[in-house]
């Protein structure tokens, strides 16, 4: 089944993706148009605005994707698309387009939980082995699964509260930085010192590997509040120092709980997914302490970290080999644990 070719169709949240990935795990093409322009203004995603936009952009997508990998429809072995979770008015355009696409070059459809997606791109990126530990940590998502197999997944803990990056974005906004807030945070921070406000770490006494953020937004709010009152304003310093301060906050938090994630998976990889990864402080937690485990740490490049087309042509690709496809029935689920 390594003569696959798989067209993988991604639209659950904020870019419209499409692209075509080989059985072997070669990516031929993968296209993503961000829609972060779009948003800009409103301070978050839009779900309305982000639904038009996938449904005029994802034929765009599908045609550029296979020009660039110059496949032909003909030459599918199938569709995959995210059939959730995410917002649902993206979603459907994804699952109505994939359906069209199927329906009309006659060709298996396999519908994909996008945090399988996520999950499995060590796979397509490193042909990493079963079984991993994988950290989901992004705008949207924070969990830790245990990967036992392409259909095998156990949540070992994740937040009960906001996504660390919703967390530095809206850190961001607090402090009149640049959206996406994750990477002005970092660059603010680096000129900081972490040393000078101390931010809450909420729930690290607690056993296990959930996790909580919005204490720590709360935090940070409460204190450029203050700051605010007492001198009048922000100085350049403070925010750095408070950047500074609430990634390593951040970075501490999510290094412990994978601590005890490895300690429990007892799996010989961590391997992290989603935007946050692209966090160089985080990531070097994140490696310490799978250096501290003995076990091998992996981030694949940051392109197939952040939503993609690639990871959901290779999820399908997966499920497929499994003996799945989905029916014309294929619903699209704005909610879907894995
Ligand atoms: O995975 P992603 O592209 O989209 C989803 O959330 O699905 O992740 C985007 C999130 C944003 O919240 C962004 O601020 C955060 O990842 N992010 C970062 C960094 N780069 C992106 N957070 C911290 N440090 C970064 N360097
Ligand atoms: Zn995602």
């Amino acid at each position: 089944m390594n003569d696959l070719i798989f067209l993988g169709i991604e639209s659950s949240c904020d870019d419209t993706a499409a692209a075509i990935v080989t059985g072997e795990g070669r990516i031929l093409s993968s296209v993503v148009s961000s829609q972060t322009d779009l948003h800009e203004d409103f301070g978050g995603v839009v779900p309305e605005i982000a639904a038009r936009a996938h449904a005029e952009r994802l034929d765009r997508a599908v045609e550029q994707a296979l020009t660039e990998a110059g496949t032909k429809l003909r030459e599918l072995s199938g569709v995959a698309v995210t059939a959730g979770p995410g917002l649902i008015g993206g979603v459907m355009a994804g699952v109505m387009c994939a359906k069209g696409i199927a329906a009309g070059a006659g060709l298996p459809l396999v519908g994909v939980n996008h945090l399988a997606g996520h999950a499995l791109t060590p796979r397509l990126t490193d042909g990493v082995d079963f079984p991993y530990l994988m950290l989901l940590v992004s705008g949207g998502h924070c969990q830790f699964l245990r990967v036992d197999g392409a259909q095998d997944f156990t949540r070992l803990g994740g937040t009960i509260d906001d996504a660390p990056g919703e967390a530095f974005d809206k850190l961001a906004k607090l402090l009149a930085l640049p959206q996406p807030g994750g990477p002005s945070v970092e660059a603010e921070a680096a000129l900081g010192d972490p040393d000078r406000f101390d931010l809450p770490r909420p729930l690290l006494d607690r056993p296990g590997c959930d996790m909580s953020f919005s204490g720590l937004k709360t935090a940070a709010l409460r204190l450029r509040d203050r700051l605010i009152a007492e001198q009048g304003g922000l100085h350049q310093r403070d925010r750095r120092d408070l950047c500074a301060a609430f990634q390593t906050a951040m970075a501490e938090i999510l290094a412990e709980k994978a601590r005890r994630a490895l300690a429990e998976a007892r799996v010989p990889l961590l391997a992290v997914a989603g935007g946050v990864a692209a966090n160089g402080a985080i990531r070097a937690a994140l490696e310490a302490v799978a250096t501290e485990a003995r076990a091998r740490f992996l981030a694949p490049p940051l392109r197939l970290c952040t939503d993609n087309g690639a990871m959901i042509a290779w999820a399908g690709i997966e499920r497929f080999r499994l003996g799945h496809s989905d029916g014309m029935d294929l619903a699209a689920r704005p909610r879907w644990p894995l």
